[in-house]
């Protein structure tokens, strides 16, 4: 069966009329063909620098050697065994792994296949736990407003924002769920100002606590920088304070590090820059830079809550996803992409904050590294979303050849999350480019 498209409109098409209609609104009209460090190639010959990595995930870049080598190599020899046998790929992985997580101690992973996976394995991981060793069932979980955990039930439940569960009540309403304000300073929720407020929004997690729980505290689940919601990052006392609060009412803290964890902030873990210790940590995304791979991570002690036959993932252990996993964690402590990614995020970040002097349409520009938010409103005072302006500088940026991503929690944020091995002459023609798009609109 010989199947061809030569147009970008015929693949179009085709995914319009056989897809389920629940792609993104606004899918960009780009067939990638080709890609190489920060570029990628459309089915036309179009040239883009990638600012947005396929939802900030190909952190060491496309199709870099050290990975392709290693998927080569075990695409050749084995793909899958199943848990119930083993392979190399997988067991060099886990030895890796455990050595940069970032807790103390022993430590074991699990593997499976996505972001959302990783995170309702943690979930039900720590009820399991808390069943076995404390004795209680762990209901309680509290979450951030403006969170994103991904798209099954348990974790759409988690999810922090409506605009993921509209029509939906039926599958998002798992009980025990707690989504609380969370730490977006440039909308305080408690309109008070960093840091005469002395992180009030941690402290409110106690009152939570205290008036909506059944006190049977579970986890304190947040990613350290809220990536879907745009790019939000949460000020450096946050994560001591709350965590202190969930410690103080025996619940763990979960970490959601799939799309700010290896390297992307320029830590390997985001968390690592808040100095706090996880319980257990939900991986994806840049473990593979660009296969499908997800991982748990957890003290042992905790780990152990399982017993044979509590959790599986058929592709879990896959030979070739964790061969590239592997390579992504060789790639990322041999060539100091942490200490790449600060200098690069920080030059990023400056030349954006110029960007803002010049244009009042830009509201604020924050960020870790390379997980870059450009906030956009149509009034600096009243901060009024810019919502149409943001697609339509998405739309613009793709035309002169960048890829960025444009969302958030009110629909205005700029995502800008590119590969690690971005170059800073790549960085400047894409400042360059901004210039240009915003001079339209100023
Ligand atoms: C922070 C975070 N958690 C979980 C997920 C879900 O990951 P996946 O799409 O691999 O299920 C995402 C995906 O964007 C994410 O950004």
């Amino acid at each position: 069966m010989e199947i061809k498209f030569r147009k970008t409109e015929e693949v179009v098409e085709s995914q319009k009329k056989l897809m389920f209609p629940c792609m993104p609104k606004y899918r960009q009209p780009v067939i990638f063909i080709e890609g190489k460090g920060a570029l990628v190639k459309d089915l036309e010959g179009k040239e883009y620098i990638d600012l947005f990595a396929g939802y900030a995930a190909v952190n060491i870049g496309h199709c870099h050697p050290k990975v392709v080598k290693a998927i080569v190599e075990w695409a050749q020899k084995i793909h899958h065994s199943s848990y119930d046998y083993y392979n190399i790929p997988s067991a060099i992985l886990a030895e890796k792994l455990v050595k940069i997580l970032p807790m103390q101690g022993d430590k074991k992973v699990f593997f499976c296949v996505s972001g959302a996976e990783a995170i309702e394995g943690s979930v039900k991981l720590m009820r399991k736990y808390m069943l076995k060793m404390r004795g209680r069932t762990g209901l309680d979980v509290i979450t951030l407003r403006y969170s994103f955990h991904g798209r099954t039930h348990m974790t759409t439940t988690l999810t922090g924002q409506s605009k993921y569960k509209l029509g939906m009540a039926t599958v998002t309403a798992i009980p025990g769920v707690k989504i609380i304000p969370a730490p977006y300073c440039y909308r305080c929720p408690f309109k008070m100002t960093y840091p005469e407020c002395d992180v009030y929004c941690a402290l409110y997690l106690e009152d939570v606590i205290k008036f909506e729980t059944s006190r049977d505290i579970g986890a304190f689940l947040a990613e350290p920088v809220l990536g879907e919601g745009g790019i939000i990052v949460p000020p450096k006392e946050y994560f001591k304070k709350a965590i202190e609060i969930i410690r103080n009412y025996d619940g763990l803290f979960i970490v959601d590090e799939v799309q700010s964890g290896f390297a992307r902030t320029g830590k390997i873990f985001a968390v690592e820059k808040y100095n706090v210790e996880p319980d257990i940590i939900a991986m994806a995304k840049g473990l593979t830079s660009g296969l499908p791979l997800g991982a748990i991570g957890a003290k042992a002690e905790i780990a152990d809550a399982f017993e044979p036959g509590n959790h599986s993932s058929t592709w879990g252990p896959n030979a070739v996803s964790c061969a590239a996993a592997s390579a992504v964690i060789d790639v990322i402590l041999e060539e100091n992409i942490c200490e790449k990614v600060e200098k690069l995020g920080k030059y990023f970040i400056d030349g954006l904050n110029e960007l803002a002097k010049k244009y009042a349409l830009i509201g604020e520009v924050r960020g870790l590294g390379l997980m870059i938010g450009v906030e956009l409103v149509k009034d600096r005072n009243k901060k009024t979303p810019a919502v149409k302006e943001a697609l339509k500088i998405r739309e613009k940026m793709r035309e002169k050849g960048f890829l960025i991503g444009a969302g958030g929690a009110y629909g205005c944020t700029l995502r800008i999350e590119p590969p690690l091995l971005i170059t800073q002459e790549q960085i400047d023609k894409a400042l360059e480019a901004f210039d240009d798009v915003f001079k339209e609109y100023s």
